[in-house]
C-alpha cells in the first residue's frame, strides 16, 4: 500500500492509498461527524453528515468524506462555516424523521440544529441503510431490502427469509440509530410473516 500526503484543516496528514478522507482524518485524530458509517460495513454515503469541502486550485466542492478517496496533495476542510451550516440543515431534516434518536439529538446539540424548523414527517427511518447492509454484508442473510425510490423509499423485510432468520438474530436492532427497525420488525411479523413461525 502506497503512502500519500494530504492536507486536512491546514495540517499535513499521512495516509494510505485506498483510504477515504474520513479514514485519513480519523487516523490523524481529526473528528468528522458521521451517522450512516459503520466500521464493519462498506461505506455508503447515505446521510451526508460527514460532508467536507475538498479544494482544487480556486475551486471547492462538498463531498461525503466516508466515500471520497484520499489522494496525494488533496486539500480538505472539515469544519468551515459553510460545512457546519450544511451539516446543521441535514441534521434538522434528520430530526424531523427521528426526533427521539439519541445519535441525531447529540449531533443536533453539537450543531445547534433546530428540531422544529421543518415540518414533521411521519416516518422515522432515516434511510441510513445500516440494517440492510449489516444483514447483507455481515450476516449474509438478505432478510432486509430497500423498496421504491425517492420519497417512497423504505426498508422492508423479505418475508420468506425474515420468518426463518430474524427472530433469533435481531442484531440490526442495536445498530439502527432510530429504533425504527425494531418497530418495523414487530409490525412486519404481525402483518406478514408471524403466522409462518
Ligand atoms: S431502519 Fe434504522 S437502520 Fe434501517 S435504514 Fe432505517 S434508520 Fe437505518
Ligand atoms: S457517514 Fe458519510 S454519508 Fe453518512
Amino acid at each position: 500500500m502506497e503512502e500519500i500526503k494530504l492536507t486536512i484543516d491546514g495540517r499535513e496528514v499521512t495516509a494510505q492509498s485506498g483510504q477515504t478522507v474520513f479514514q485519513a482524518a480519523a487516523a490523524a485524530g481529526i473528528h468528522i461527524p458521521a451517522l450512516c458509517f459503520h466500521e464493519q460495513l462498506e461505506p455508503y454515503g447515505g446521510c451526508r453528515v460527514c460532508s467536507v469541502e475538498v479544494v482544487t486550485g480556486s475551486r471547492s466542492k462538498v463531498v461525503a468524506s466516508c466515500v471520497y478517496p484520499a489522494s496525494n496533495g488533496l486539500v480538505v476542510n472539515t469544519n468551515t462555516e459553510k460545512i457546519r451550516h450544511i451539516r446543521k440543515v441535514l441534521i434538522e431534516l434528520l430530526l424531523t424523521k427521528a426526533p427521539a434518536s439519541k445519535p441525531i439529538r447529540d449531533l443536533a446539540e453539537e450543531y445547534g440544529a433546530d428540531a422544529a424548523r421543518f415540518s414533521h414527517d411521519a416516518s422515522f427511518c432515516v434511510l441510513c441503510g445500516l440494517c440492510v447492509r449489516y444483514c447483507t454484508e455481515v450476516k449474509k442473510a438478505n432478510a432486509l431490502c430497500f423498496i421504491s425510490r425517492g420519497t417512497q423509499r423504505e426498508v422492508t423485510f423479505v418475508p420468506e427469509i425474515a420468518s426463518r432468520e430474524c427472530e433469533k438474530c435481531q442484531q440490526c436492532f442495536d445498530i439502527c440509530p432510530t429504533n425504527f427497525i425494531r418497530a418495523n420488525f414487530e409490525m412486519a411479523k404481525a402483518l406478514t410473516f408471524g403466522t409462518e413461525e
